[in-house]
């Protein structure tokens, strides 16, 4: 079986997370470029990672003909131009989310993956999340009955990127970016919902905190599916003490609470602090839940394993990841801000 050959875009904190992935599948892949404009991150990338190819130039990374993938880890607002890109030099894409910074931007992928007759795959980590997995294992066996409502959040206290803070960079705030999680599992489980009420903050001087930010610190929508759920997804930069991603389904036989980020079976008392808890935590001084595999957990492993294997295939990838999902759950998105703007109901 030939090695599905990876061209990284992006040597920042995503290209960490997604690097783990490949290095646990040496088997199906290999890493044989990573470009980033700062090309000393790229180099430092490379040499700790054994990447025979550093470009500081996206083109140059396209023009490499041994490249079948390009793994775009960039900020939001390039994902689409650099998919077109790839897919004019014969390549496939893995996307990070959100898949692009609107509805039309992500359209134009969609369509140009389809022009090229290549695969575009969504890197929704949270469907490979084990937990996540094992909670939809016990729902099909009737665990909760029938499923009425769910809750599902990611939080924070901000992101590390500059470009978070720009509308044009990123399309939006806390939803688009945080949010997106949540609103791409309650897709990939339940398909678009056919009804949106929405709030948010309302950016700059009206965030609860993150005044330099231009999106909303907060957000939360509620949502309604064409089966009769109900669910609420949330999104917020004011959460202090690490990440928070929690997940619940209440259903007529019983209720499921998925604890993804502080559920560490480790509890640990420090006066001095190490070196990691966990994602985006202030302190790992006094009591914390160190983080064990957190890469696993959040589902970057099975993911990115999940897309190499359907490569091997040439196949697309499952409900929920594929580019379709992607441009779905941004047209979500869209829905949840125009409701926060209009102050009303929006039907999809
Ligand atoms: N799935 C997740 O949980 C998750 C987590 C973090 C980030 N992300 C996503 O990953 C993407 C990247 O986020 P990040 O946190 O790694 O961003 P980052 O700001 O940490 O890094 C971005 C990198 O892109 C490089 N860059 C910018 N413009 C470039 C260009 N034209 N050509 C080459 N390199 C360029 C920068 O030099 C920087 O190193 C975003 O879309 C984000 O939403 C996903």
């Amino acid at each position: 079986m030939e090695k599905v050959k990876v061209g990284l875009l992006g040597a920042a904190f995503s290209a960490e997370l997604h690097i783990d992935g490949y290095l646990r599948c040496q088997e199906l892949s290999r890493v044989v470029a990573v470009c980033d404009r700062n090309l000393e991150l790229a180099r430092d990338f490379a040499r700790r990672y054994n990447i025979p190819y550093v470009f500081g130039d996206a083109d140059e990374l396209f023009a490499l003909g041994e490249i079948d993938v390009i793994d775009i880890c960039l900020p939001n607002f390039l994902h689409c131009e650099m998919a077109e890109k790839a897919f004019s030099a014969g390549k496939h894409v893995i996307s990070e989310k959100p898949l692009a910074t609107s509805v039309e931007e992500a359209e134009r992928m969609v369509a140009a993956a389809q022009k090229a007759h290549k695969q575009l795959y969504y890197a929704e980590d949270w469907l490979f999340a084990p937990a996540l997995l094992r909670a939809q294992e016990l729902i099909n066996q009737g665990a909760i009955g029938k499923p009425l409502f769910i809750k599902a959040k990611e939080s924070h206290s901000g992101s590390h990127s500059p470009f978070a803070k720009k509308l044009r960079f990123c399309g939006g705030g806390a939803m688009i970016h945080l949010g997106v999680h949540p609103v791409g599992f309650l897709v990939a489980l339940k398909g678009t919902p056919t009804a949106v009420v929405a709030m948010t903050t309302g950016g700059g001087a009206g965030n609860f905190v993150h005044q330099d930010m231009e999106g909303e610190d907060w957000a939360a929508a509620l949502l309604r599916f064409a089966d009769g759920t109900t669910a609420i997804a949330e999104a917020n930069y004011i959460t202090l003490g690490g990440m928070n991603d929690i997940i619940e389904f209440y259903g007529t036989e019983g209720r499921l609470h998925i604890d993804l980020t502080m559920s560490s079976p480790i509890t640990a008392y420090s006066r001095v602090g190490f070196d990691y808890a966990v994602e985006k935590a202030e302190t790992t001084i006094g009591w914390t839940k160190p983080a064990v595999d957190e890469r696993l957990m959040l589902g970057y492993i099975g993911e990115i394993r999940h897309f190499m294997s359907c490569l091997q295939q040439d196949k697309p990838a499952m409900k929920g990841l594929r580019g379709e999902d992607g441009l779905e759950v941004l047209k979500v998105i869209e829905a949840i801000y125009r409701s926060a703007r209009e102050g009303r109901q929006i039907t999809l």
